[in-house]
């Protein structure tokens, strides 16, 4: 063999071998339509349907097998002939008893003219088990459509219908074959209407017709490039503003994990290359959207936008957010892509959303950068976009008997022919209005990605025999637990396993099935009380997934009782690191990430996806650190959604703990986010001053921690007080931003406080301001605050400044450094 030869021959293996361990379909019908013999497409065999292959039936009386007298050299041999229908034809496909679920059925339509027949002008309906994908189609040129449907008994039927006029219907090829699992989900997607974001139920019972397939930032994709042999084609021809988007392209391979997308969700390429925003023209400022506009041809109508993303364009993990917007309703605000695998970069995901076509049939699709960007890294990317329109036969069905009333009552002159048609289409109505009642879905399937599309990796870490899959008390789904897997994981709730106690019971620490080390904190059985606790916990954390909110891994109700199982957490609460206890001091730095970690996954519950959640009980106990000290915001049970209390559980009284209690809340009763900015502002100078919030051992005016710091903060001594283990490590500036930002906290009343974004803005400043140049740290008690030197910081690059004249006059050049960032940043 020549080099040449071993050259071509490895090149075959290698793609051999790449076929090899590509997606095989359990069902896999590849029809070449009117022809006796196979036809190759993109290297798979399409069967001469006339030999009626394998357990394909095809009831089509009065159909005519036709060939292209004059096919174009360039075009497949698959579309040189085609099955013509002059009658109601069906193909009946038997699908596997181990192969019912989701299936891709693709429709191959290239009009040629023969015999009697210009298929160009056929006019016809097409059903796939009672749904009508095609309406009084015509195929004007090359057409080929896809859907996506959930076949759940032993036949798919395709029917062709041709309408009076043309008086026939044809099709070049047809493929049917098994989609990948969980390729479509019920209740995985969000849907996007202007009204709060919500779960978009029971989508398998719908019909998916690919409108739209964008590699966005890459190059059209064929049927060789994607193992479900898709076609992807670029975005360029739908952004609406072409400078605001740079490509960005690597050549690493992405790192799929399990909870994100896998190769059959979308190929390599797809995740490889994405648009960016360009940051380069320096004729845009800082803060754009990146826009596309989808036709999609319908108004109004129902479309899964399923969006992919693979952060390719930063340099370590937790760099990027971004806000997603679909139709110019916010669909994902702060969207952190680390947050939503394990914890690796150019990991891709994807997203599912339902939303509508607006007014002049678009889908639009915008991303842009978030509030929560540093200001040196703003960006904001897509990889890839799917628009599918949601098949409705129902509504379908309505709409063309409507129509067809209507033409009745119009002509009612030259009648008979359109008589006919509405009585043909209200048979048809009929049919499928008796197919309607589908059997119940079944939810074996779903396992625990119904929610993975928002990505835990607490979800992906979970062994599959954890979990089952009946609704949560609201509707939740896939976090049950057996009571005996919790037993086992307990060691029967062995005594010495416990790691806490609470109002709500004991917490032991556990291991599961697949070796995941896990919280387990159990009601005391029998007793319901802290029921409403335990739903609320429950609600809450199974909607939202953040890098610093505690994950619920699981919950179990069975024989009376209350179990949450929570991923854990190595060290502990944040209190037991301060004071009390044995552990080593934390450096000031650490201190500062732990309250920047926690402001996140506050400011994430105030303001992010699930939006409005106020905590109620944010305290040094209920922020927990992982095994590299990673702050967690954790203990739910007492939040609650939206901005004010509902009037029944303002009369059952305040909650929340002593000393953390924002005393507005105290006195007019009404709850508010800034409720949760008092209580952390009493965690920021119990991190400060490593002291208790309450000490009833104390003086009387340092009893209550948040009045005594307030006071020495006013005085500008705050230095005075803090932990004696900090002095000399923090710098005069970086206090004095600390300080100022949790004196903020404490304001009198709510209105007068920052919100949790500010005052995670604020902390992240101050580490910027501790971690730059050289600043001497302060001095025990030498500094105070108010005339402390401070430095100036330049946003867009990293060099830093530093002055120190005491006069006051840097502090000048600070704040309007700072004011302009703030502008910058849109705040
Ligand atoms: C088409 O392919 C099938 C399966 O590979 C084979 O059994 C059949 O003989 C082929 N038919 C023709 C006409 O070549
Ligand atoms: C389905 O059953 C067939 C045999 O009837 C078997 O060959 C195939 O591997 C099964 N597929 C799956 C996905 O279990
Ligand atoms: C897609 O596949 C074709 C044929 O194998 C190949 O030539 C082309 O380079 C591939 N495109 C990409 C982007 O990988
Ligand atoms: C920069 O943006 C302006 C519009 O703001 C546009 O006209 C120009 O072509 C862009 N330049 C580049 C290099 O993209
Ligand atoms: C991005 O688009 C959304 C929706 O239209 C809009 O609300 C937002 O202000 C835009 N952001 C920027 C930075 O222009
Ligand atoms: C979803 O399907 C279930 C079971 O078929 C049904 O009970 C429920 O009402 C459906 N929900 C919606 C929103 O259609």
């Amino acid at each position: 063999m020549d080099t040449k030869g071993f050259h071509l021959f490895s090149l075959i293996l290698l793609s051999l071998l790449c076929f090899s361990t590509s997606f095989i379909p359990t069902n896999n019908f590849l029809l070449n339509c009117g022809s006796n013999a196979n036809a190759s497409f993109y290297n798979r065999i399409f069967l001469a349907d006339s030999a009626k292959p394998g357990s394909l039936s095809l009831s089509a009386e009065g159909s005519v097998s036709l060939t292209d007298p004059n096919p174009s050299p360039s075009s497949p041999v698959l579309y040189h002939t085609a099955r013509v229908f002059t009658k109601d034809s069906t193909y009946k496909f038997n699908i596997k008893k181990n192969g019912t679920g989701t299936h891709l059925v693709r429709l191959h339509f290239s009009p040629f003219q023969a015999q009697n027949f210009k298929l160009a002008s056929a006019k016809f309906n097409v059903l796939a088990n009672g749904f009508l994908l095609l309406s009084a189609f015509t195929a004007n040129g090359m057409v080929l459509k896809e859907y996506i449907l959930n076949i759940d008994g032993e036949f798919l039927e395709i029917m062709f219908s041709p309408l009076e006029g043309s008086g026939f219907a044809f099709v070049n090829a047809i493929e049917v074959f098994s989609a990948p699992k969980d390729f479509i989900i019920d209740d995985g997607a969000r849907l996007i209407d202007g009204n709060g974001i919500e779960d978009y139920k029971n989508l398998t019972t719908h019909v998916l017709e690919t409108v739209h397939r964008i590699n966005v930032g890459g190059l059209k994709l064929t049927p060789f490039n994607d193992s479900l042999w898709r076609t992807w084609i670029p975005d360029d021809g739908f952004l609406v503003f072409q400078p605001a988007a740079k490509r960005a392209v690597t050549t690493h391979v992405p790192n799929y994990q399990s909870g994100g997308a896998t190769r059959e969700i979308a190929p390599d390429n797809v995740y490889m290359t994405a648009q960016e925003m360009n940051r380069d023209n320096s004729s845009l400022n800082n803060r754009f959207n990146i826009t596309w506009d989808f036709p999609v041809g319908f108004h109004g109508a129902p479309y899964l936008v399923r969006l992919h993303f693979c952060d390719i364009v930063s340099p370590a993990l937790n760099q990027l957010y971004f806000n997603v917007y679909i139709n110019d309703y916010s669909a994902y605000r702060d969207l952190d892509l680390s947050m939503l695998t394990v914890h690796v970069l150019s990991s891709p995901v994807y997203i599912d959303f339902v939303a509508y076509s607006d007014a002049s049939g678009v889908i639009r699709i915008s991303v842009g950068p978030s509030d929560l960007s540093n200001p040196s890294r703003i960006n904001a990317i897509l990889n890839g976009a799917e628009i599918m329109r949601l098949v409705d036969v129902k509504v379908s069905q309505t709409g063309s008997k409507k129509k067809n009333i209507w033409m009745l009552v119009g002509f009612i002159v030259g009648g008979f022919v359109i008589f006919c048609l509405a009585a043909v289409a209200v048979v048809l109505a009929y049919k499928c209005k008796k197919k309607k009642p589908k059997p119940p879905r079944r939810v074996e399937s779903a396992g625990w990605t119904p929610l993975r599309v928002y990505g835990g990796s607490s979800y992906s870490r979970m062994s599959e025999g954890t979990v089952a899959t009946s609704p949560g008390p609201n509707g939740y789904h896939s976090l049950k637990i057996p009571f005996v897997d919790i037993q086992a994981a307990t060691n029967n709730f062995d005594r010495s396993l416990i790691i806490g106690m609470g109002g709500f019971g004991m917490v032991y620490k556990a291991v599961l099935k697949d070796n995941t080390k896990v919280a387990v904190k159990r009601g005391v059985p029998g007793s319901r009380q802290g029921l409403p606790e335990f739903q609320t916990e429950i609600t809450v954390l199974s909607k939202i997934r953040h890098r610093h909110l505690v994950s619920l891994v699981g919950y179990c109700e069975e024989q009376s009782e209350m179990i949450l199982v929570y991923e854990y957490m190595e060290k502990g609460p944040l209190k037991n690191h301060l004071y009390g206890s044995k552990h080593p001091p934390l450096s000031w730095k650490q201190r500062l990430e732990i309250c920047i970690g926690s402001a996140r996954g506050l400011h994430y519950l105030h303001t992010g996806s699930a939006q409005g959640i106020i905590h109620r009980d944010i305290k040094s106990t209920n922020i927990l650190l992982d095994e590299n000290y990673v702050a967690k915001v954790a203990d739910f049970g007492l939040s609650r959604s939206g901005p004010c209390l509902d009037e029944t559980h303002v009369s059952t009284g305040v909650k929340g703990s002593f000393g953390y209690l924002d005393p507005e809340y105290f006195r007019r009763q009404q709850l508010t986010d800034k409720s949760d900015v008092y209580s952390f502002g009493v965690v920021l100078f119990e991190v400060l001053c490593a002291r208790p919030a309450v000490d009833p051992l104390l003086t009387r005016e340092q009893v209550n921690l948040a009045e005594w710091a307030m006071q020495w903060q006013k005085k500008g001594l705050l230095a005075k007080i803090i932990d004696p283990h900090l002095v000399g490590q923090i710098k005069p500036s970086c206090l004095k931003k600390y300080g100022e930002t949790a004196e903020k906290c404490l304001a009198e009343y709510g209105v007068d406080r920052p919100t949790m974004g500010d005052v995670l803005w604020n902390l992240e400043y101050a580490l910027q301001l501790q971690e730059s140049g050289p600043e001497a740290p302060q001095e025990g008690s030498n500094i105070n605050g108010m005339d402390c030197p401070t430095s100036s910081i330049t946003p867009s690059s990293n060099a830093r400044t530093e002055k120190d004249d005491g006069s006051g006059s840097a502090d000048l050049t600070t704040s309007q450094v700072f004011s302009q960032l703030m502008t910058n940043e849109g705040r």
